[in-house]
């Protein structure tokens, strides 16, 4: 059976969403349709959280999130609604989980305070994604709001923080770190562990230090492996849960249309669906002409009023609609592709849209109240 096109509104969509997460390839305006999707959910009376990565300078400012914030959320203060603002930072993320399944201050201070934590750990691509992963369950998990929208960052792997707790669980149940954290609970002291020959040459590569700073960390983990796995799976279920939904963000070009492709196809792969297609920077269309009616009335103003303003007029619409009808072409593979998902349009402005007035206005078109 061929998927039909849903017929239902992009508010509605939103309105049933705990968490909207928009993806797309570089530039195309991922950080602005969040901050808009969120700007207008909350003038519809929900309590809105987004997570920006990133932002164009004046719109964190208009956020309030410019500087270094931390994991703090920041209130935007909107001519209505309620809505907060925040920057992922995945290490604060990682030192919380710690604290959070740490069994006291001193396994805590053991582990934040692990070289191999702080150069190495924290930084790795995996935990990055994870704690993206994360810090929206525990947004998603906060009662002051009701909606989290997620910006996503330009790259082809953005949508790893998919798979990102399925890793940690894969890991954490790979035998390696099981063998690693093993002497611990037999009472070995990390330097006995370290003597093992396939250490020891690791160790040559390394260096010594770096490799008992990594073993002491993973030993340091003992005990609360357990609640990063649970954690893990309660992360993974939001991310595939119904209430979550993916959005896809593109412009009418060729390449952005086939990057479009790959995260619909991407998003496929682990299992969810693309709820929505967000098209913007779309040629606005002026009345309702068709390029060949245009063509017609060009002919006829040629034949009887070849000086008159109204073929400049004309001429100047029929070109407009010209772009337009080729951008429409453009997104078509797109849009057959990503069948079953909502379609928003939005115009391209004459000007950058940095400040919430502006990105409150695509707000209302993305929803379809303009
Ligand atoms: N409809 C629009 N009309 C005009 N300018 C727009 C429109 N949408 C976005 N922009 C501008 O395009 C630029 C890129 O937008 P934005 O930062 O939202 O993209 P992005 O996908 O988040 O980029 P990146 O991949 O770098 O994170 C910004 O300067 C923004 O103001
Ligand atoms: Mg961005």
């Amino acid at each position: 059976m061929t998927k039909r096109r849903s017929s239902g509104s992009f508010a509605a969509l939103v309105d049933s969403a705990k968490v909207v997460v928009c993806c797309g390839s570089g530039g195309v305006g991922k950080t602005t349709t969040a901050a808009a999707v969120a700007i207008e959910a909350a003038r519809r009376g929900g309590r809105v959280c987004v997570i920006t990565i990133d932002p164009a300078r004046r719109l964190a400012d208009a956020l309030g999130i410019a500087g270094e914030l931390g994991n703090d959320t920041t209130r935007v203060v909107l001519p209505e609604g309620e809505m907060w603002a925040t920057m992922l930072d995945a290490r604060a993320t990682f030192d919380g989980v710690i604290r959070r399944h740490a069994r006291d201050e001193k396994q805590v201070d053991r582990i934040l305070g692990n070289q191999f934590y702080v150069n190495v750990a924290s930084r790795l691509s995996g935990s990055q994604e994870y704690m993206a992963a994360e810090r929206l369950f525990e947004l998603h998990n906060d009662d002051r709001f009701d909606l989290i929208v997620v910006d996503t960052p330009p790259s082809r792997e953005a949508l790893d923080f998919l798979d990102a707790p399925q890793k940690l669980m894969n890991f954490l149940d790979h035998r390696v770190y099981r063998w690693l954290i093993a002497p611990a609970r037999g009472g070995l002291k990390v330097l006995n562990i370290a003597a093992q020959p396939i250490l020891r040459t690791i160790g040559r590569v390394i260096g010594a230090d770096v490799l008992a700073d990594a073993i002491d960390f993973f030993q340091a983990f003992e005990g609360i492996e357990e609640g990063f796995r649970a954690r893990a799976e309660e992360v993974q279920t939001l991310l595939r849960s119904s209430e979550t939904r993916y959005v896809v963000v593109a412009s009418p070009r060729h390449d952005t249309v086939n990057e479009a492709m790959y995260f619909v196809s991407q998003l496929g792969r682990t299992g969810v669906d693309t709820s929505a297609v967000i098209v913007n920077r779309l040629q606005p269309r002026f009345g309702k002409h068709s390029a060949t009616k245009l063509r017609g009335e060009i002919k006829r103003l040629e034949a009887e009023s070849p000086d008159s303003d109204e073929l400049v007029l004309h001429r100047n619409m029929a070109d407009l609609v010209a772009v337009a009808d080729a951008e429409d072409k453009s997104i078509e593979p797109l849009l057959t592709f990503a069948d079953s998902a909502i379609v928003a349009r939005v115009a391209l402005r004459a000007d950058d849209v940095h400040d919430l007035t502006s990105i409150g206005s695509i707000g209302r078109e993305i929803f379809g109240d303009h």
